[in-house]
Order: C-alpha cells, then sequence, then structure tokens
C-alpha cells in the first residue's frame, strides 16, 4: 500500500495525522540453511518490500496497535507487557518494547499503524521485520538512535525467543536490520562478524517462488531439528572438542562421522558441516562473477535440505524441479525454514516471463493450486522514512 493511504488511515483511526514513519524489510536467504543456530555463514539479503510503521508518541503510558493486515486492534499499557494468544500479531512490537523496558532503555506512550507487503507465512521473516521495526521505532524517538544496531538485532531475537516463544537463530533479524541496496550480507553466527558482498548477477535476477502451501505446524519440526543438531554436537563434543557443528571441515567431520550412529542424527551434523562449507564457495562465486557455479552450490544446498535435513516437503521440490527444468534458469533452492514457503531461482533477466509462465503451469499440475512469483530488489535496512 502507498505511504499517503497509510498516512490517510491512520488519520482515520487516531483522529490525527502521523508525525513520524519507519520502514523494514523482509529477506531472502541465498544459502546457509539451518545453520545460525549451530554457529555457521549465512548469507541473506534484504528485500526492498517489507512491513511500514507510522508513529505518533502519545501524553500516556499507552500503546495502541492497529494494522492494515488484520483487523484485530490492541491496546495495552507500558507498564503491563505480557504475552496474550488473543494479541496475536501485536505480540513481536510488545515483545520488543517489553525487552527494551527491562534493559532499561526509554519507551512511551504511542499509537502504531503497521503495514506489510510480505506474504503472511511465506517465510521472508515477516516477524522479524516487524521485530527490528520496532526496535529501530524505539531508539529513534526515544534514545536518539544511540543504541547499536547489532543490539537492536539482538533484542529482536530475543523478544522473538522468550516473549513468543519461538526458538529462532539470529539470521533474519540480523538481514533485516543490517541490509544494504544491493549487497548480500555473509554473516558469521557464531562471532556475529560479518561482511557485504556486491550483488553481481551480471544478466540474472533472483526470482521469489512461493510454493503457497497453507501455513502448518513447522514449529515443533524446527526444535526437532535443532534438538537433533544438538545431540550429535554432544556425541561429537565426547571425542573432539568443538563449539558447534559449524566448527568442523569437511574432513574432521568425515574423522568423527562414524561416532553418529543414528541415521537422522549424522544426516543433520552433514548438512550443517557441508552446508557451511558451500557458503564459503559462494561467497567467493558470487564476487568472482561464476554464477554458473554459484547455480550449482544452490541446488546442492537444495538436495542437502531435502535428503539429509528433511525440511523441503513436495511443495518445495516440486517448486524447485520445474524450475530448473525452464529455460534460463542456473540454481534453485527453498529459503528460510522450509515445510513450505519460499523458494529462489537464479534466472537470465530475458527469460523471466517464459520461466514463471512455465513454472507455474507445471506446479499447478502436480501440486493442484498455483505459486507466486515475486522480484525485488535488494533494499536497505530498517530505516526511518521522517
Ligand atoms: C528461520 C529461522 C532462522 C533460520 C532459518 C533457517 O527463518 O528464523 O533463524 O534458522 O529458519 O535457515
Amino acid at each position: 500500500m502507498e505511504l499517503n493511504k497509510l498516512e490517510e488511515i491512520f488519520q482515520t483511526i487516531y483522529g490525527k495525522k502521523n508525525e513520524f514513519s519507519f520502514f523494514s524489510p523482509g529477506r531472502i536467504n541465498l544459502i546457509g540453511e539451518h545453520i545460525d543456530y549451530n554457529g555457521g555463514l549465512v548469507f541473506p539479503c534484504a528485500l526492498d518490500f517489507g512491513t511500514y510503521a507510522l508513529v505518533n508518541l502519545r501524553e500516556d503510558n499507552k500503546l495502541n496497535f492497529a494494522s492494515t493486515n488484520f483487523d484485530l486492534k490492541v491496546s495495552c499499557d507500558l507498564n503491563n507487557l505480557v504475552y496474550t494468544k488473543k494479541d496475536d500479531w501485536a505480540n513481536y512490537p510488545k515483545g520488543v518494547i517489553k525487552i527494551m523496558l527491562d534493559k532499561g532503555y526509554t519507551v512511551k506512550g504511542m499509537d502504531i499503524l503497521i503495514s506489510g507487503n510480505i506474504p503472511n507465512g511465506a517465510g521472508l521473516s515477516s516477524s522479524a521485520s516487524l521485530e527490528v521495526l520496532t526496535s529501530v521505532v524505539v531508539n529513534n524517538l526515544f534514545n536518539d538512535g544511540k543504541i547499536d544496531r547489532v543490539e537492536l538485532v539482538k533484542i529482536s531475537q530475543m523478544a522473538e525467543n522468550e516473549f513468543v516463544g519461538v526458538n529462532c537463530g539470529i539470521m533474519d533479524q540480523f538481514a533485516v536490520g543490517m541490509g544494504k541496496t544491493n549487497k548480500a550480507i555473509l554473516l558469521d553466527c557464531n562471532s556475529l562478524s560479518y561482511k557485504y558482498a556486491d550483488m553481481n548477477l551480471l544478466d540474472y535476477s533472483i526470482v521469489i517462488m512461493n510454493t503457497n502451501k497453507r501455513r502448518a505446524l513447522n514449529e515443533s519440526k524446527y526444535n526437532e531439528r535443532r534438538a537433533e543438531c544438538e545431540e550429535a554436537l554432544k556425541i561429537i563434543q565426547t571425542k573432539k572438542p568443538v563449539a558447534n557443528l559449524c566448527k568442523l571441515t569437511p574432513e574432521e567431520f568425515h574423522e568423527v562421522e562414524p561416532l553418529l550412529t543414528k541415521d537422522n542424527i549424522k544426516n543433520r551434523a552433514k548438512h550443517a558441516v557441508y552446508e557451511n562449507d558451500r557458503v564459503i564457495s559462494a561467497f567467493d562465486c558470487l564476487n568472482d562473477g561464476k554464477l554458473e557455479e554459484f547455480g550449482r552450490l544452490l541446488m546442492e544446498s537444495h538436495d542437502s535440505l531435502k535428503n539429509l535435513y528433511e525440511v523441503t516437503g513436495k511443495e518445495l521440490d516440486s517448486l524447485v524441479e520445474e524450475a530448473l527444468k525452464a529455460e534460463g534458469c542456473i540454481g534453485a533452492r527453498m529459503t528460510g525454514a522450509g515445510f513450505g514457503g519460499c523458494a529462489i531461482a537464479l534466472v537470465k533477466t530475458d527469460k523471466i516471463d517464459s520461466f514463471t509462465e512455465e513454472v507455474k503451469k507445471a506446479y499447478t499440475e502436480r501440486i493442484g493450486y498455483e505459486p507466486s512469483f515475486y522480484s525485488s530488489g535488494i533494499g536497505n535496512g530498517t530505516h526511518q522514512i521522517y
């Protein structure tokens, strides 16, 4: 929705013009999946669609939240911020504000209108977008913009882990908060050191493909994978002192592999180690303009997530298989947590139209409903518009 339309809606809801507005992107991850919580390297970038916040200050301690995406409006008091199931989406901003208050930062009453154009439940980080958005609103309006950006990223992850109760890693919040136009971020999730790479895709583009698989109960699977990786690490640590799975090179993993006698545990660990290795190669390929090689790494990543990590499912697999059959596509993989949601494809820019047509037709025949396609620029991290 256009900003001026949102300003009208704000005025209708709150009876006044908004003074401030902010934007926070969604993200895709190019490669490095399910390894942020294994101390690995990830390679995400921020999108140019995301979430807006229009804000006014209040004289009291009230927080009013409204959204153009959901009917639900939520009002609460700054001194009594607790997770409530019925508050649904508003628990994300509530959680961030609660954690910032607990850490001693200043927060005052606000009227807020949220509006997102990230498809909900598509795995493009609509929740991280909203969390980091809230932290930047609070930083800029009440703390002179002085809180370090990485601290805001950590607060946002903490809100999701501790307030909402989702045990995610740090990749999404980091990508949303630290994104830069036309850059991908190589992030070491262990040390939080990072560097940017130019998204120089020559005559190729990234196409985002949504399976449109209805949101299922994935949370338990996500936590199950985390637990399996922890189990693998514990076993490996009985023979080799290593802080996390991604500290192992493929050669080192080969030596300890016989210790992992359960197939699922071995496979999860193997994915983590080799995926981390692929991220290092992918970063080099992108820098050196070796896009065919980059595309091949995307395919290897998807295969590993399908066969070793088992987080894809028939919708994502069909979408990726059909994408790879289409002319002009040199690589594709799921992105995000998996079990549905989105995949990305690296496609010759002048073939995008025929590509989407072919993939749409073939996927619909196989799955029974249509996928969606988005093209997005690589945008900046969360920022104030005015
Ligand atoms: C979700 C989580 C991230 C990360 C990805 C998988 O998006 O929020 O922390 O674990 O899944 O790479």
